[in-house]
């Protein structure tokens, strides 16, 4: 080979793109050019020291000279390209494929190597798996959340029978007969059956109707008093920023949220202790502890419900919201509670912390993002439903039980009802007596006519038709829409008579009729 020739060989291995070295019979990385330099973030001088065995081998270097100790001790074996994932000397992450050959010049061995970086590819790479794992994973949520909201609907449709057969069984007999317990365990049992549902519902993220821009205090102080009634070994401390930023969300799956988070608190006080219950308005930053990388920075409540119980270790907190995970031994823990909380805030696109410690009590913070415009308070016109004289419904429901027990449960609160077994049929109603009926009840889940589209055509017959919404559940969103077309409120069944006249009442009473 002349000396141009020689130049020209020179030229490529300095200006090639992949890595290349060249070891010696002691596996020493004796030459190597500046691509391979720029990949290990190494210089000349440190590979000559390395190689003189006066500085020590560094992750990735190490890894190379190994690959060439192998050869020089079998150098006939073919090798396959290696796969290097190292750390460079600064701490980021290098992948690279290596390809060596043995090469015997003049009765001594040599090695030769290629190195191709693929860190960016391998980065891609690890991405795209995230991504199908997410994809995966909501695939897995979305199957679950249908198979919920089916079992939801006819669940709470059967509860509906039995809570509405109870309440009417109770309106005969006088609160002192020898059967009235029985009847309250059984609707106990109504009750505790549809918390149920609604736990599952949570943490399948479905169950989000009725959302309205939502004061937190106020939830914090329902649930402090509704809690600290029943538990009074439990103190309840509570620091509330005033003003709080308003935030979205539906009241009722809140309501769940903070019950879940104090029952916890109080069971972890077996021998009572202090709840610390604290709202404030918070800047969520990029680094802030426990951000999910979908969590945009910006505007959130926080809501920490803190205790001093029993606490945590490790291996339990990594579980705790799991599905029906839990450390209780009481039959009526299903385990259910935090998995449920997880699946709320997360539809409300908030999430949750958590911090404890075996003996150290525990922490939630719940993070909720506020919303945009100021609060819109509704303006509450004299109590119209207070002081009018009976009330006249039409009924809308195609379950048959349900409907015979609805109807019959609100003629004895003395109401005048007009009972429609489907959407046609109540339309049709309603074109004759629109100026008789004073409330529509509406299921919304009905074959034939829809309970969005039943409501489309009461609007279009008198656009200041009042109209509650009923469902035993409802697809996300769907109530929502309805909601936000001019529906006056939603009633989750299975519901007891006090809890239909009480959404009546209030309906009735929340001011004049909407604009048409
Ligand atoms: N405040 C807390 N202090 C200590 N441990 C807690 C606390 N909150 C939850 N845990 C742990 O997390 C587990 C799961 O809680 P989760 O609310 O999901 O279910 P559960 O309370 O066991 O049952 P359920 O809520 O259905 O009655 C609990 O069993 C408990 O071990
Ligand atoms: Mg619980």
């Amino acid at each position: 080979m002349n000396e141009n020739q020689l130049r020209l060989l020179r030229t490529l291995f300095d200006i090639a793109p992949c890595g290349i070295l060249i070891a010696d019979s002691d596996a020493r990385i004796v030459k190597a050019n500046p691509a391979f330099m720029a990949m290990f973030g190494t210089t000349p001088a440190e590979l000559a020291q390395v190689a003189a065995g006066t500085a020590p081998a560094g992750e990735g270097l190490a890894v190379l000279m190994r690959r060439c100790r192998d050869h020089i001790a079998a150098p006939e074996t073919q090798r396959a390209a290696l796969r290097v994932e190292v750390t460079r000397k600064d701490g980021s992450p290098f992948v690279g494929t290596v390809c060596t050959q043995a090469i015997d010049l003049g009765g001594r061995m040599w090695v030769a190597g290629f190195i191709q970086d693929i860190t960016g590819q391998a980065l891609m790479e690890k991405e795209r798996e995230l991504i199908s794992a997410q994809g995966r994973q909501a695939q897995k949520m979305e199957a679950i959340g249908t198979l919920a909201g089916g079992i939801a609907h006819d669940f709470n449709n059967l509860l509906m029978g039995i809570q509405g057969n109870v309440s009417l069984i109770m309106l005969n007999k006088d609160p002192g007969h020898r059967d009235a317990v029985y009847l309250k365990n059984i609707e106990r049992a109504v009750a505790r059956g549809s918390e149920l549902t609604r736990q599952v519902l949570g943490f399948a993220r479905s169950g989000k109707y009725e959302v309205r821009p939502t004061d937190f205090n106020h939830l914090i102080e329902r649930a402090a008093a509704l809690f600290g009634r029943s538990r009074k070994e439990v103190t309840i401390r509570k620091i509330l920023q005033e003003p709080l930023w308003t935030i979205e969300a539906d009241a009722d799956q809140m309501d769940q949220v903070m019950l879940n988070l104090l029952v916890n608190a109080w069971e972890a006080m077996p021998g009572g202790g202090e709840v610390v219950l604290e709202t404030a308005n918070v800047t969520v930053e990029e680094n802030t502890p426990g951000r999910p990388p979908d969590a945009p920075p910006g505007r959130y409540i926080c809501i920490t419900v803190a205790d001093t119980g029993v606490g945590m270790d490790a291996q339990t907190q990594a579980r705790i919201f799991e599905p029906f995970f839990t450390t209780k031994k009481t039959g009526s823990a299903t385990g259910l509670g935090l998995s449920s909380v997880f699946g709320v805030v997360q539809n409300h696109h908030g999430f949750i912390t958590v911090r404890s410690g075996k003996g150290r009590g525990t922490t939630f913070r719940v993070y909720l993002p506020a919303s945009a415009p100021p609060p819109v308070h509704r303006a509450a016109a004299p109590g119209a439903g207070n002081s009018r004289g009976p009330i006249t419904l039409l009924l809308v429901e195609d379950e048959e039980m349900v409907a015979a027990i609805a109807e019959q449960m609100l003629a004895r609160v003395g109401h005048r009802v007009f009972l429609a077994r489907s959407g046609a049929e109540a339309v049709a109603i309603y074109q004759e007596q629109r100026d008789a009926i004073d409330l529509v009840i509406l299921d919304m889940i009905m074959p034939g006519l829809s309970g969005a589209d039943t409501f489309d055509r009461l609007k279009a017959i008198d656009p200041a038709v009042r109209v509650l919404l009923s469902s035993g559940y409802s697809l996300d969103g769907q109530a929502q829409e309805i909601m936000d077309r001019g529906c006056l409120g939603f009633i989750q069944k299975p519901f007891s008579i006090e809890q239909l006249s009480q959404k009546i009442r209030a309906i009735l009473s929340a001011g004049e009729r909407p604009p048409g």
